[in-house]
This record gives structure tokens, sequence and C-alpha cells, in this order.
């Protein structure tokens, strides 16, 4: 095949790329947050859009996932426009990404034809109906930008049923309430969180799910206190947490955390088997009150900088008679 006919059947491909995409955006609006490369120099939203938040997930798995991508099963939990379940697909995984607005999925169908990702379905449902019995289990659970939307208990019941879906790793991102705590129960734990408007109340069913990227139905939602979010992730079974740092999100909103929760055995200790019955009682408090050390409070700088303007042989002197020379 000569270059000509080459160039003249990528721009007829180009051309239907660019017209299914305009079908698309006429049906159901335009892109509004993934951008995904579909060659042929078409893109679906057209720039650069949370870029460093795709480099960090994709890093985590990478690097926590156990075994090649090609080898993975992996869940996508309001997967929106499919940038996060189109990208493992393309690296060669087996994704299942789930959304519950028809108007988002579709871009994420359409990024799947284009690209010919077998190993990528698409499911039209509620995150809130999502179990084994369905969908199976998976290596990786991904729930990005979708836990803060879910108001109690169904925030609480998605972490215990990600456990149950979970083989190995859950990667959650989400906002966590800093302020204006409350408590709820839960299974009999008491967890904290601050209720956030998610809809105004009187919001018709149809103006809810126009809202792209919000809660499906639910007015309010329930952004946990990080302290209760590891607490439940405790409570649900997983054996440890880590909050990520590296890719850098220089960005991210000081309330928002990417957490990876490991699915593993936990370890009774053998040198201090009693303490590890002890240990499985703790509970984080909601919020990080700790202080920093000794050496750097504020008293204790102060407290050094007054030894010092005593004379050395007086501070010698006292030290003896304090038997610490
Ligand atoms: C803020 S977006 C985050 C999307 C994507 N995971 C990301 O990180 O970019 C939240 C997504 O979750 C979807 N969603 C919210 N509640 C849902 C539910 N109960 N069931 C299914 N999808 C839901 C929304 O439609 C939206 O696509």
């Amino acid at each position: 095949m000569n270059l000509f006919v080459c160039r003249s059947i990528r721009s007829v491909e180009k051309d239907l790329v660019v017209r299914h995409k305009d079908e698309i955006v006429a049906r159901y609006g335009p892109w509004t947050a993934h951008d995904i490369d579909l060659g042929h120099g078409v893109r679906t939203l057209g720039f650069d859009f949370e870029a460093d938040k795709l480099a960090r997930i994709v890093q985590i798995v990478a690097d926590l996932g156990g075994a090649p991508f090609e080898q993975l099963r992996i869940l996508d939990l309001g997967c929106l426009e499919g940038g996060y379940a189109v990208e493992f697909a393309r690296r060669g995984a087996e994704v299942v990404a789930v959304e519950g607005r028809r108007a988002n999925l579709e871009k994420a169908r359409f990024a799947k034809e284009v690209l010919g990702r077998d190993r990528l379905e698409l499911v039209l449902a509620d995150v809130r109906e999502v179990d084994v019995a369905r969908f199976g289990r998976f290596d990786v659970v991904l729930c990005l930008g979708l836990l803060y939307h879910l108001d109690a208990p169904d925030c609480f019941e998605l972490v215990h049923r990600m456990a149950e879906l979970s083989t190995r790793l859950v990667v959650i991102d989400t906002y966590v309430g800093t302020g204006a705590l409350r408590p709820f129960e839960h299974r009999g734990r008491t967890y904290w969180g601050r209720p956030i408007r998610e809809h105004e109340p009187d919001a018709s069913p149809e103006e809810r799910l126009a809202d792209l990227w919000a809660s499906l139905d639910n007015p309010r939602s329930l952004w946990l206190a990080p302290g209760s979010l590891l607490n439940l992730l405790a409570d649900a079974g997983f054996s440890s947490a880590f909050r990520c740092e590296l890719p850098f999100e220089p960005d991210k909103p000081a309330d928002r955390l990417t957490l990876v929760a490991i699915r593993g055995t936990r370890q009774a200790l053998l040198a201090m088997p009693e303490a590890s019955a002890a240990l499985a009682q703790v509970r984080l408090p909601p919020l990080d009150r700790r202080r920093p050390s000794r050496k750097q409070r504020l008293s204790f700088i102060l407290a050094e900088r007054a030894t010092r303007l005593v004379p050395k042989p007086i501070r010698r002197f006292a030290k003896r008679l304090l038997g610490r020379a």
C-alpha cells in the first residue's frame, strides 16, 4: 500500500471518530473530566485534566497490584467517562467499570469502541448494588471520587463490600471531614463525619441526574473524618492502609486523601503475643490531635534557651545536685 493510500485511510478513520464523537456530544453533552487520547490527533476532553491523579493511581497499581497489568482484574466504581478504566484496559488488564449515569457511561463506551478494548466491561448500575455474587472478586478495586458522594449508611456499607470484592488492593481517593463532625452508628461502631449537601432538597430526579459528578439521588453525603475512615477500613477487615503522597499531586486540597488499603492476613506478634489482642482494640480519634515530639515543642525550646542564659559551672552544679551529671 502506498503512502497516499495509507494517509487517505487514516484521514477517513479520523473523520469517522470525529463524527461519532460529535454525535455523542450532541446526545449527552461534552466531556467534563477525562481526557483520553483516541489516536488520529483526537482527544475526548481536549486538554490535560487531573493528569497527576491518574499518574498516581497508575503508579499505585503498578507498584502494589502484585502482578503485571495483564494479569490483573480491576473494578472501577463510579467510572465517570472511563478515563481510569480505559487506561488500565489499554495496559492489558481485565476491567469492569460501573457508572450510574448513562451520559457518562456512553462516553466511556465510545472510547472503548474507538480503542478496541475487549477486556473492558462497562456496566450501568448503582455502586450501592455492586456485590460479589454479580461481579466476582478483583485484584484491585478503585473507589475514586466516589465515597464522599454517599450518605450514611451507604458509605459504611460500600467500604465493607469493597473488602469482600477485593482479593488484594483497594484504592480510595476521597474528601474527608475535618470540622463540624457528627457521630453516626453503624454495625455497633461509632464513626464521625461531616454531612455535606449534594443536591438542593427540592431538586427533581432529572436535575440530580444532570449534575454529572454528584450523587445519583441522595441529597446529602457524609464526608468521614480521617480517623473514622481508617477505623472503618480496619472494621471491614483490611490489614493495613497507607496514605499515598508520591507521585505528587501538588494542588490536591488538604482535605482530600489517596488511601491504599490492603486485604492481607493480620499478623499476631511473636515477641509480645498478649499485646496483639490489645492492639486489635485500638481506635483512632476522628481527627489527629497528636502533638509534636518534645524537642520541637515551644515549651521545650524556650526552656532550653532560658537554661543557656545560666553560666555553665552553675548549670553543671545544678545537674550534679539533681543527679543528672
Ligand atoms: C466525582 S465523579 C469521580 C469519577 C471518577 N471515578 C474520577 O475519579 O475521576 C463521581 C462519579 O461517581 C458516579 N456516581 C455517584 N454516585 C453513584 C452511585 N451511587 N452509583 C454509581 N455511580 C455513582 C457519578 O455519576 C460520577 O461519575
